[in-house]
């Protein structure tokens, strides 16, 4: 079944309670919680706090996001707080291996992903201690920017590596991705799909269901 993670990066942070039941109302499974260091990117978002917060409201799967460097740091704490998937970037860990073991220690789904211009290769040594791979189909750092086209065959030669192995791994798309072209991203491969503005806008519960109809009939089953 494909999932849907909308990123709350784009939401409207004085309604953020009732704008995460929104999403959940129409349909979405995960919850995006894109967190930023203005280190490994140049933005700072939100951290801890929040992700305690938002714990409290929803039973949703908290899809942790962490731009940030040396993030084997914080695992423990965001573990604590209420992640249940932890993605870290590949470029961001001295020792990826790891840092991907200490999300499993903590109870954690592991997640590894890399940049746009990252060779998808680097991902190979790791697929036997990652749950899910995230391929971003634009520069970290904010939201609201323009899909890269380039990511679609990316996604497709990433999907082969999977099923040519014998791991169960899910990919997930994070990067520009609206109702246009979410189904070319489901035909490349992705099974979990990340939308933050084009779900965080006007009528947000529509919007999520308007992505459901397609996660739910279209692309891979
Ligand atoms: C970018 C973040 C994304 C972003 C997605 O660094 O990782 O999750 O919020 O937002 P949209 O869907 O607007 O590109
Ligand atoms: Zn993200």
């Amino acid at each position: 079944m494909n999932i849907l993670s909308p990123s709350i990066l784009s939401a409207d942070f004085s309604k953020l309670g009732e704008q995460i039941i929104q999403t959940k109302e129409g349909g979405a499974q995960y919850l995006h919680i894109d967190v930023m260091d203005g280190v490994f990117v140049p933005a700072i978002s939100f951290g801890m706090c929040v992700i305690q917060s938002i714990r409290g409201i929803t039973d949703m799967v908290f899809d942790v996001h962490l731009m940030i460097t040396e993030p084997i740091r914080y695992i423990e704490e965001f573990a604590k707080d209420g992640a249940d998937i932890i993605t870290v970037h590949l470029e961001a860990c001295r020792d990826v291996r790891a840092t991907l073991l200490k999300i499993k220690e903590c109870g954690c789904k592991t997640g590894l992903t890399i940049k746009p211009g990252t060779d998808i290769e680097a991902l190979r040594p790791f697929l036997d201690i990652t749950d899910m791979i995230l391929i971003m189909s634009v520069e970290p750092g904010f939201g609201g920017q323009k899909y890269i086209e380039a990511s679609t065959e990316r996604i497709a030669k990433v999907r082969e590596m999977i099923d040519s192995s014998p791991y169960e791994i899910d990919l997930e798309v994070d990067g520009g991705i609206n109702l246009s072209n979410v189904t070319t991203v489901l035909e490349a491969g992705a099974n979990v799909i990340v939308a933050g503005s084009a779900v965080y806008k006007d009528d947000i519960r529509n919007n999520t269901k308007q992505f459901m109809d397609i996660l739910q009939n279209g692309g891979r089953k």
